[in-house]
């Protein structure tokens, strides 16, 4: 029940504490219930309009200061409905995450010590948690020794960094010269497999490689990159004068969760001098299971390499794992220090201002840190297992059904599959079924799906990830695939 703690409202004063507590008592009550099962009491996926939210609240920013019960009111009366709830159990769409307790518990206490970790002596906590849980983490993925890790908000900004680092060594004086205006440059290329996340050709067309600077490899019957192709495309390249710069190798892509081949990626970019950059955003977290860590072979070769503790590591987003075997190459490409940032240790310590574009930096380990402590090795292997039980599981039950089709491998905890009714052939009808089928289960709002587009036709995803998904869900998941299906074939 909301507890009046005074007639006004005295959160504009600087640490009402008062009413801090209060508020942050009720906050944390709401957000344990939510966490304890009061998700599940939402629709999944929001339905809201385009435009509702925007509609119910003001068009001007107060003008005085509201009453806290009045913000609380808004916040559960207009802001809510439109949320799509990432934490609810159900959530099975794109990668399904985790906002665990330990980690919200971090967040919070990051957002009240409110440090900027853009150098070392700006909070040396900051950047030393940084780096020690970031060496954790590499232990803990077998990683090599050598390689210096730091944290991201994303792992789409992982690999423009990472990309901009195999610019850099690949010396073509980009960081005194630019690209703009020279005719001394060949078009420089990048390559990943036609399964690689957009975030690749994204961060192609920002560093100035153009889409035309992005190849795509095409990939094999288990949507992994096929080698040869690579192969070929790095010689026809060179034949037709342009520069490889790097390869991309994906651990787990997004469509099917599938693994390239990085020991022969690594092989090919050994022999042309290219920097690997290995993606391992999603299933990277996987390999902290020793029997998973398979996925992870060949890494130890690449130049650069990421993996997200906030897509299955139970870590409130944001925050990606960015690693590289050459932190030297990334100041190269990044570090610039006016005055004003120097402090008497520069040189000294690691500023971590200096690997990336961004100065002002979050105190994200705080988050990681208390997550690992809290669930231990141990206790994040059982989640990161169990999901990977119930997807197997899943998958099984799939391919036991008549009118269903496995349309991918399914090494982890995300399975692809799609309707086939009877008489029913892969192409355009099907894949408007099979998107019918998925609205029809989104709007249940017990669970929320998302598909792709495999060689096959549009797939549907069932995405495990989140740390209160159990058989229950999963059940419930099926018996909507099933009632749609009947459903759709019978209208
Ligand atoms: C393989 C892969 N890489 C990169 C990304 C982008 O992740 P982020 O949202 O952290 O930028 C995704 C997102 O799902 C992904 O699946």
């Amino acid at each position: 029940m909301w507890e009046d703690v005074g007639e006004e409202n005295k959160l504009s004063e600087p640490h009402n504490t008062k009413e801090f507590r209060a508020e942050a008592h009720r906050m944390v009550d709401w957000i344990a219930d939510y966490l304890e099962g009061g998700a599940r009491d939402f629709p999944v996926l929001s339905r809201s309009k385009p435009g509702d939210l925007s509609r119910a609240l003001p068009t001007e920013m107060p003008a005085e200061a509201e009453n806290p019960k009045q913000i609380w009111a808004d916040f559960e009366s207009m802001v809510l409905p439109a949320v799509t709830h990432w934490n609810h159990p159900g959530f099975m769409a794109y990668f399904g995450i985790t906002g665990s307790g330990p980690g919200i518990l971090g967040e919070m206490l990051s957002a009240a010590l409110n440090v900027n970790g853009m150098l070392w002596r700006t909070c040396p906590a900051a950047t030393e948690l940084e780096l020690v849980v970031l060496n954790w983490l590499r232990k803990g993925l077998e990683l090599p020794d050598d390689f210096f890790g730091f944290l991201c908000d994303t792992a789409s900004i992982s690999s423009l960094l990472a990309l901009a680092a195999a610019r850099e060594n690949a010396d073509i004086e980009v960081r005194e010269r630019g690209l703009a205006g020279r005719d001394d440059l060949p078009g420089l290329r990048v390559y990943a497999s036609d399964q690689a996340h957009s975030s690749i050709a994204k961060a192609c067309l920002t560093l100035g490689f153009g889409l035309d600077g992005f190849r795509a490899i095409p990939h094999d019957d288990d949507y992994r990159m096929d080698v040869a192709a690579l192969r070929q495309a790095i010689s026809e390249d060179r034949r037709a004068g342009f520069r490889p710069l790097a390869v991309i190798a994906t651990v787990g892509t997004t469509s099917t969760t599938s693994v390239d081949p990085v020991p022969e990626i690594a092989k090919v970019c050994a022999e042309e001098y290219l920097w690997l950059h290995v993606d391992a955003a999603y299933a990277g977290s996987a390999a902290l299971c020793p029997e998973q860590r398979w996925c992870l072979d060949g890494c130890e070769l690449a130049d650069s390499f990421v993996f997200n503790p906030h897509k299955w590591l139970f870590v409130p987003i944001d925050a990606s794992a960015l690693y590289t075997r050459h932190p030297e190459i990334f100041k190269r490409a990044f570090s610039l220090v006016p005055e004003y940032l120097t402090t008497p240790m520069t040189g000294e310590v690691v500023d971590l201002m200096d690997y990336g574009v961004q100065l002002g930096r979050r105190f994200r380990a705080l988050k990681v840190w208390w997550v690992l402590r809290s669930y231990g090795l141990s206790g994040l292997q059982m989640h990161l297992r169990r999901h990977i039980e119930l997807a197997q599981a899943f998958s099984d039950w799939v391919d036991e059904q008549p009118h269903l089709e496995r349309a991918a491998p399914a090494p982890f905890s995300v399975v692809c599959f799609r309707a086939k009714p009877p008489g029913m052939e892969h192409g355009e009808a099907l894949d408007g079924f099979n998107m019918r089928l998925m609205e029809e289960i989104n709007t249940s709002g017990d669970v929320y799906l998302s598909h792709t587009r495999l060689d096959d036709g549009i797939a549907l995803r069932v995405a495990i990830g989140n740390i209160g998904t159990d058989e229950a869900d999963l059940e419930r998941c099926r018996i909507l695939i099933l009632k749609g299906l009947q459903c759709l074939s019978n209208p």
